[in-house]
């Protein structure tokens, strides 16, 4: 995106005095518009909720954040689940939508109370097993075609989540025999649509499963939409408009459910719409070569935003300091790893930068530090939260030489409580 940003070179400066560069930082105020615009698009549907999908930032500052402005957590992992208890969501605010799920993890679920969502019908018997039948069941549907799918997610014939048609009925039998009482159905098939019809075409194809579900006896008491919404990484992309949403698939409903008789509540568990374009990475120039090509590089690297390196992802990059100088260099942005995929960007038209200039690589807030990792014994950088009032505060700090080693403690070499070597000692308290 090519939006202003919400903060200044010189305060970016000053940031960095105090934490070095890489580090993420989330606009707090931007978050909390999405948020409230989300909400009132969907004002029409009284039980409406957003789940936010942790895995897109699982910061507990983000999730308090979010608790605040009404939304629950969608969790795919059992330390995901721990994570949001932690931070004060619990219960119902919980759901679980996970697949391949270890009993242990259905255990956790039912003890924060969550709402599980089933991926298969074979994971009901693993779940009764491992924790026997929740108040609240949703079993995820796969329809194994879908007008609006798109190239990201694939086909969904190729997709491993979800049930098919029959199964997604028997299971759903199944359960409300065995007492549960609170039934939904849920299904996930676009990733990163920038298309206002996706989500009243999908209310559309799950409204009709209610309908007929209805025949069979079974009342659903919510409909899951998922994730999958898009933000506009590129310069040209345009924004989707969350009111004309809502107003899509409120149409829908009126038209499928409402006329017939059918009230119930419309769940989400949107990741990048919530969190993906108030998030920021600030880096600096601490490169610049010229082989073959022009090439800048900079002190973060894909194990900080993998999505470039991953899916060969487009984030814009602005030069602080120099928005409005002309981009008459062509440069590869690149960090340090021994991978020659490590580039923020390709053939980029840049301003011509200087050792030392900040680089803010946009649209972050999802997907981002959550998939950063260790390679080249690179250590995972801060975070930042950039308050409404214009204060910053750390959310998270840089992980340091002992965080790397902790999962050595079995190697009495490294044991924490054994000091290291002096002459050969790194920093262990700082980021390295
Ligand atoms: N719910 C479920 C069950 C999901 O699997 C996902 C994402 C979401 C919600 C949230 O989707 P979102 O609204 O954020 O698109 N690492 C990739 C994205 C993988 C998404 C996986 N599931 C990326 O960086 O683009």
């Amino acid at each position: 995106m090519t939006n202003q940003l919400p903060f200044t070179l010189e305060q970016a400066q000053a940031w960095r005095e105090k934490y070095p560069t890489p580090f993420y930082i989330y606009d707090e105020a931007g978050i909390k518009k999405c948020v409230t615009d989300l909400y009132k698009a969907f004002s029409w549907n009284p039980g409406f909720k957003e789940y936010f999908a942790v895995k897109a930032a699982p910061t507990p500052a983000i999730l308090r954040l979010l608790r605040s402005l009404g939304c629950g957590a969608d969790c795919s992992s059992a330390p995901e689940i721990e994570m949001c208890r932690r931070s004060g969501i619990t219960g119902h605010d919980i759901m679980f939508s996970s697949n391949e799920t270890r009993e242990e993890e259905y255990r956790a679920a039912f003890a924060a109370g969550a709402m599980i969502n089933l991926d298969d019908i074979t994971q009901l018997e693993i779940m009764e097993r491992a924790c026997g039948i929740p108040d609240t069941v949703c079993c995820r549907y796969n329809p194994g075609t879908f007008a609006n799918t798109n190239d990201i997610m694939g086909h969904q014939y190729d997709s491993k989540f979800g049930m098919t048609r029959p199964q997604l009925f028997e299971a759903l039998r199944r359960l409300r025999e065995k007492g549960v009482k609170h039934l939904g159905i849920h299904s996930m098939l676009a990733s990163c649509s920038l298309d206002n019809g996706y989500y009243p075409a999908l209310a559309r194809e799950l409204f009709a499963l209610a309908l007929e579900l209805r025949k069979d006896g079974i009342t659903l008491d919510f409909i899951d939409l998922s994730g999958g919404l898009g933000i506009p990484y590129l310069p040209w992309e345009r924004a989707v408009d969350i009111f004309t949403i809502g107003e899509g698939v409120h149409r829908v409903y009126h038209e499928m459910l409402r006329s017939n008789d059918i009230e119930l509540s419309i769940f989400m568990e949107m990741g990048r719409y919530i969190t993906g374009p108030y998030g920021y990475l600030l880096t600096t120039v601490i490169g610049k070569k010229h082989i073959y090509k022009e090439y800048v590089g900079v002190d973060a690297s894909a194990s900080d935003l993998m999505r470039p390196a991953m899916y060969g992802a487009y984030h814009h990059i602005t030069v602080l300091g120099k928005e409005f100088a002309a981009a008459d260099t062509t440069v590869d942005v690149v960090g340090s790893l021994c991978e020659n995929n490590d580039k923020f960007a390709v053939n980029r038209a840049l301003p011509a930068v200087d050792y030392g200039d900040i680089l803010v690589i946009q649209d972050a807030g999802a997907h981002g530090h959550a998939m950063g990792y260790n390679y080249n014994g690179r250590l995972r950088c801060a975070e930042l939260m950039l308050g409404e009032d214009g204060r910053v505060r750390m959310i998270r700090r840089a992980e340091t030489v002992r965080d790397y080693f902790a999962t050595l403690d079995v190697d009495p070499e490294f044991n924490p409580d054994r000091p290291a070597p002096a002459e050969t000692a790194p920093d262990w308290d700082t980021d390295a």
